[in-house]
């Protein structure tokens, strides 16, 4: 199963995804934990070392090792496997039942095209081998950009995180018609951050419960975790409250 977590900057995309993956490797699925924000966060939020994070090569310097095995031919497309089954460990932090890995940035924009360095690291992605006991947890950067055909291609659901404020809800808006456009199987939207009963009314007057997977309160617990030197979060230290739920309604909707 694969999930990409989406929304604007500074809603708690990575604390979710990191939530997420906690939940999923607590109920002893195999986790890949997968950083696609060039702005790496998601191996801090987690809690993992810092100096095995920083040592943690992203996946685009893999591109090199494999242009090279290949011949530097470089084809439009890389048919990975098996061939980079034996590499992939390089560039993977294991912890437990997870496995974290960043991809690294891709620079964007420009007359330049990055199509190949994007296809690589989507080639990987879906390399992955997956049973039926593995899970990809994608933390995505802010904004709509780095929603493409490629990176949504395989992904099982795609979770929109907002904050209960208009402005954050347009965002969504944004976000929700392009991945339609894409063709993303489920699309679900997580209001979180919710504090007062007049934000619950804004929430439902905008989305429909179909489209609703949850609303996660504003906790304090999360907030200092974040302020703590070293996240505890896999020690079990400021876990959002809810996520639990939110694993089992993701499971029941993607086994439908
Ligand atoms: N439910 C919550 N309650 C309290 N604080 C929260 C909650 N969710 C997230 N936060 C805090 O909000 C801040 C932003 O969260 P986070 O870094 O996860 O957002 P993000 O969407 O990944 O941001 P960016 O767009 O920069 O990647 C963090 O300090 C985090 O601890
Ligand atoms: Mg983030």
């Amino acid at each position: 199963m694969k999930i990409a977590i989406s929304g604007k900057g500074g809603v708690g995309k990575s604390t979710f995804a990191a939530n997420l993956v906690r939940e999923f490797a607590e109920r002893g699925f195999n986790v890949y934990a997968v950083d696609a924000d060039p702005d790496v966060s998601l191996g801090a939020t987690l809690g993992l070392d810092p100096a095995d994070l920083e040592r943690l090569k992203p996946v685009i310097d893999m591109k090199a090792v494999v242009d090279e095995r290949s011949g530097g031919g470089g084809g439009a497309l890389y048919n990975l496997n098996p061939k980079v089954d034996d590499l992939i460990d390089d560039f993977t932090l294991q912890q437990g039942n997870i496995k974290f890995l960043r991809m690294g940035a891709v620079k964007q924009g420009g007359t330049a095209c990055y199509c190949k360095e994007n296809s690589f690291l989507y080639a990987v992605l879906s390399s992955l081998l997956l049973d039926k006991n593995d899970v990809v947890v994608m933390d995505m950067s802010a904004g709509i950009e780095h929603l493409t055909r490629g990176t949504s291609r395989g992904v099982d659901m795609l979770i929109i995180v907002t904050e209960p404020t208009r402005v954050s809800v347009q965002t969504t808006r944004v976000v929700q018609r392009l991945a339609a456009e894409l063709g993303i199987k489920q699309v679900k939207v997580l209001v979180n951050k919710v504090r007062t009963e007049k934000e619950r009314e804004f929430v439902s007057s905008q989305f429909t419960e179909a489209e609703l997977l949850a609303l996660l309160p504003f906790d304090e617990g999360v907030l200092e975790n974040a302020l703590a030197e070293a996240s505890g979060l896999l020690s079990g230290t400021g876990v959002m409250p809810g996520v639990d739920k939110i694993v089992d309604e993701i499971l029941q909707e993607v086994e439908r």
